[in-house]
């Protein structure tokens, strides 16, 4: 019955109503009007309007790895996917198949249990988001794996544009909103990685948001008012980070670091410094090689080095 209705709907031209439509299935307009509110909430766009009928506007936005491949242009990154209508953070699927080829990219629809940084969640809604997770097996001492969390915020910032900007070390923003985040992690000997695990989320078509995101949280629809075929934006996604992911291996953070500058809005902002036992209010001033935000204190410059403490703007979240 549910083909049946959405063939109706997608073949007429305008809107049809619900009487016609119980008419020629032989339902109740009660059915009728049933299959349609689950067809929204499955993510459908069904025009619903009074004495006129519902139109068919547009098909859910659905995540395919044909999709994604047709718009790779990589060598290895993205050359393995693995899809999940819903798991639990993709971040553990890429650990638990850590012997997958590298650049391996593990994609999740929803994530029930989707980890954010400092040990904080990460809300993940069904079918308007990117939650992703990209495998790595780089041949760096792991005290320098950190600078690949600002490799993918380059890279994201890229990806979606609409004058998106970089918060040191690695949230993207959008008028002072996030919307994206990025959690790395690694397994590693003393000196030796076995692998990365470089997980992205970003907020795509996402309408609002809920309680305390509200304020904090935006999407790319909420800024530029129009929906986006999320396979294109893995797919641009990936071809950017690995560009700037072999221009690091190649040659080091120096590498990107200009690029990278040019789009962090943290740089010459008042910031506090935020220490287990302390918090140091200073101006950021300076990224280095290795990565590290230079702070200007009162008692001179501080190297803040990503993952060590928590870094605000003294005015708002950026
Ligand atoms: C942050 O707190 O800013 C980091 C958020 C990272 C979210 C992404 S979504 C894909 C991957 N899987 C997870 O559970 N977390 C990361």
């Amino acid at each position: 019955m549910k083909n049946k209705i959405l063939n109706i709907l997608k073949n007429t031209d305008g809107y049809i109503s619900g009487e016609k439509i119980s008419e020629q299935l032989h339902i109740s307009r009660a059915a009728v009007w049933k299959h349609i509110k689950k067809f929204k909430q499955d993510g459908y766009r069904i025009e619903s309007v009074t004495n006129k009928g519902y139109r068919f506007v547009a098909s859910p936005d659905v995540i395919t790895e044909t999709a994604i491949q047709g718009g790779l242009d990589t060598c290895f990154i993205g050359r393995n996917i693995f899809m999940y209508d819903e798991t639990d953070t993709t971040n553990e699927r890429a650990k638990a198949n850590s012997d997958a080829p590298d650049g391996s990219v593990f994609i999740a629809e929803v994530q029930t249990h989707g980890k954010g940084s400092r040990g904080r969640g990460w809300t993940s809604p069904k079918g308007s988001g990117i939650w992703h997770s990209i495998l790595l097996k780089p041949d760096i001492p792991p005290m320098e794996v950190s600078r690949i969390t600002l490799v993918a915020g380059l890279a994201v910032c890229k990806a979606i544009g609409l004058n998106s900007a970089i918060k040191w070390p690695n949230d993207i923003v959008i008028n002072g909103k996030k919307i994206c985040g990025i959690l790395t992690e690694m397994s590693s000997e003393i000196n030796m990685i076995n692998y990365v695990v470089c997980g992205i989320g970003i907020n795509v078509n996402m309408e609002s948001f809920e309680d305390e995101l509200a304020d904090k949280a935006t999407s790319m629809y909420i800024e530029s008012g129009h929906k986006y075929a999320r396979s294109e934006i893995i797919s641009k996604l990936l071809n950017e980070f690995e560009y700037y992911y072999r221009k690091f291996l190649d040659s080091g953070l120096r590498a990107i670091l200009d690029e990278y500058k040019k789009h962090c809005v943290t740089l010459g902002r008042c910031v506090n410094v935020i220490f287990k036992n302390k918090t140091i209010t200073g101006t950021a001033v300076d990224i280095d090689e290795n990565g590290s935000l230079m702070v200007e204190a009162a008692d001179g410059i501080i190297s803040v080095t990503s993952g060590e403490v928590s870094v605000r703007g003294i005015y708002g979240y950026v």
